[in-house]
């Protein structure tokens, strides 16, 4: 088992380091910068199907279900097509109004979720197109797709989700931008833009790999407090949602993810000196917002944790910490922000002696209801 951890105490620190590499692996010959082109199997077979669509709907559980989220994002923006995200376990059991104008897209890791699983068979069974965004080859929700394309992450060990994520991002982007080109939704000049920008996204999640130690800094503060907040907005509120999720899955610490500006109407009543907030800031995206509720948590006392362009002079004057991360366009953020709050609950996790790769009560894979 040592040497499956390559010289990592645990195998959720050694699938964050293998970020970099994993998403390469991802986009490896399915993205085309200097050409201009995504290529993959399962959506050029059925561009019309995802062309045609009235929505795209997309169903996930856990950690996937937030991938699917950041993706609702980058749908709607790039290719300009409704997106709903939905749990599968809410969805299969509602009645869904669904039909044969829709493509439901399944994301899920394993590819064994129950809930997922069935939500799948319940689309079909109303004329849906499926699609599925899997990692294990061959799993159960690869079979019982129309389509699907992999994520290529290799194998996830580590209950808690983290390459798998980032993988399924960088696959959803490429769907999104191929959609675009069909439909025009961008303009060439910013469809060649990211295509380039995706193709330096692994050197960029290296560089936000080297908050490690400032992450692991943080969580020498933080260790032994009882709930945490995470606020981002737009791109950024799923990715606060995630950085909350890892927090309580393997630290069993209480936290919650917030869309910043609806911290007004709950949360912003928790803010006292004993509460981290950990705000996700980037330059791009609705800085000048998040900069606002900053201030906000500041003048509650609030403790802040603020992950930040780096370079960033005026956050950096705000909160209590900081953790920089490279540039990036907005839509591709997540893949970076992601980066620091992994580390940030691997640590405090370890520091706080809980068993990071198996934590109680969870399982990798919720084969049964
Ligand atoms: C479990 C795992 C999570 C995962 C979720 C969905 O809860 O512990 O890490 O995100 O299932 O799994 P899937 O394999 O469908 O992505």
């Amino acid at each position: 088992e040592q040497i499956e951890k390559g010289g990592y105490d645990h195998f959720m620190m050694k699938e964050i380091y293998e970020q970099p590499n994993v998403i390469k692996d991802t986009y490896r010959g399915r993205l085309h910068a200097n050409e201009g082109l995504i290529k993959m199997a399962g959506i050029e077979d059925n561009i019309d199907k995802f062309i045609n669509a009235q929505r795209i709907l997309i169903v996930a559980c856990g950690t996937s279900w937030h991938a699917g989220l950041v993706a609702e994002y980058i749908f709607e923006e790039f290719a300009r097509i409704p997106v709903e995200v939905e749990y599968a376990s809410e969805f299969r059991y509602r009645n869904p109004i669904i039909g044969d104008k829709d493509v439901l897209i399944a994301i899920s890791q394993s590819g064994e979720t129950a809930d997922t699983l069935a939500a799948i068979k319940l689309a079909k069974e109303k004329g849906a197109f499926v699609f599925g965004v899997c990692n294990v080859v061959g799993s159960s929700i690869s079979r019982e797709t129309h389509a699907g394309a992999y994520t290529h992450a290799g194998p996830e060990i580590g209950v808690a989700s983290t390459k798998a994520f980032t993988t399924q991002i960088t696959v959803l982007t490429m769907i999104a931008l191929r959609l675009a080109k069909a439909k025009g939704t961008l303009s060439i000049s910013d469809y060649h833009r990211y295509l380039s920008e995706l193709e330096t996204i692994p050197e960029k999640v290296s560089e936000a790999l080297h908050t490690n130690d400032s992450a692991k800094a943080i969580a020498t503060v933080f260790k032994d407090a009882t709930n945490f907040l995470y606020l981002g907005r737009g791109y950024n509120f799923p990715v606060a949602l995630e950085g909350a999720l890892k927090l309580k899955e393997i630290s069993y610490i209480h936290a919650e993810g917030y869309p910043a500006a609806e911290m007004k109407h709950g949360p912003i009543a928790l803010i006292d000196e004993q509460m981290p907030v950990v705000v996700i800031a980037p330059k791009q995206g609705h800085y000048d917002k998040v900069v606002s509720n900053i201030q906000e948590i500041k003048s509650r006392s609030g403790k802040i944790i603020a992950v930040v362009t780096k370079g960033d002079e005026q956050v950096r004057a705000l909160a209590d910490h900081v953790i920089e991360i490279p540039e990036t366009s907005d839509a591709m953020s997540p893949l970076l922000t992601t980066i620091p709050l992994q580390l940030l609950s691997y640590h405090i996790a370890v520091m706080r002696g809980c068993n990071v790769d198996q934590p109680r009560n969870l399982a990798k894979s919720v084969t049964v209801e």
